[in-house]
């Protein structure tokens, strides 16, 4: 399985989107990781859906949507309609985590569950022949920038042992403080999707930034 790079827009200049967008259409990125937070479910406010509509105009590649919010449910067929091709919930926003994979992936998406520092993997056992994708939080949700948390990498190896005892195709992404000083490890644990945010938009040359991720995790 080849890595895949998922620049976070979140870190991108909010009144050049339209230049950061080509950008990353025009760098070795895989897809688009777009932060959707609402203020109650995370300590931040990020962007909704008249930005997500803008963005899928210019936007070429995958459009990778992660619902900091509570009671998703409301809003999947709205993002679907907007052009997510991925929809990742919080497993701590879910009452009902089955129903809402079945109804993301009923409107044609990939259906995907992120997990805070604090949820232990094992919460999963029940349904992960039903997740496209488990986003392991590698720092508390809501801000780009901060620090990488050490623990992930056991989380990572936790995860990656229960697809594969599951016969899972389930893919592992990282989300938060990914730098090209954690990437080879995040990957040697398991991981096949990066997220990173500051690391590429905050740097000299993000196109370059993108190519030294790509190369180094594959
Ligand atoms: C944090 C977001 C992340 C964030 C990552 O709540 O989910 O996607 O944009 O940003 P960096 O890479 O700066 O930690
Ligand atoms: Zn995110």
């Amino acid at each position: 399985m080849t890595t895949k790079i998922a620049p976070s827009i979140l870190a991108a200049d909010f009144a050049n989107l339209e230049r950061d967008i080509t950008m990353v259409n025009n760098s070795q990125a895989d897809w688009f990781h777009l932060d959707v937070m609402d203020g109650v479910f995370v300590p931040n406010i990020s962007f909704g859906m008249p930005v997500i509509k803008a963005i899928s105009k210019h936007a070429n590649k995958t459009l990778d949507v992660h619902l900091m919010i509570v009671d998703p449910d409301r809003y999947i067929q709205t993002f679907a309609d907007l052009g997510a091709n991925v929809l990742t919930v919080h497993y701590e926003a879910c009452t009902h985590l089955h129903r809402s994979l079945q109804a993301i992936k009923a409107a044609g998406m990939q259906a995907g569950v992120a997990l805070n520092p604090h949820t232990n993997i094992n919460v999963l056992e029940d349904t992960i022949n039903d997740i496209d994708l488990v986003c392991i939080m590698s720092v508390n949700p809501g801000f780009g920038g901060q620090s990488f948390i050490e623990q992930t990498y056991n989380k990572v190896k936790a995860l990656r042992k229960l697809i594969n005892d599951n016969n899972a195709n389930t893919q592992i992404q990282i989300d938060g403080g990914v730098t090209s000083k954690n990437a080879e490890a995040l990957v040697a644990a398991g991981a096949n999707v990066l997220v990173a945010g500051s690391f590429v938009f905050k740097s000299d040359d993000p196109t370059t930034t993108i190519a030294q991720l790509k190369e180094l995790t594959n």
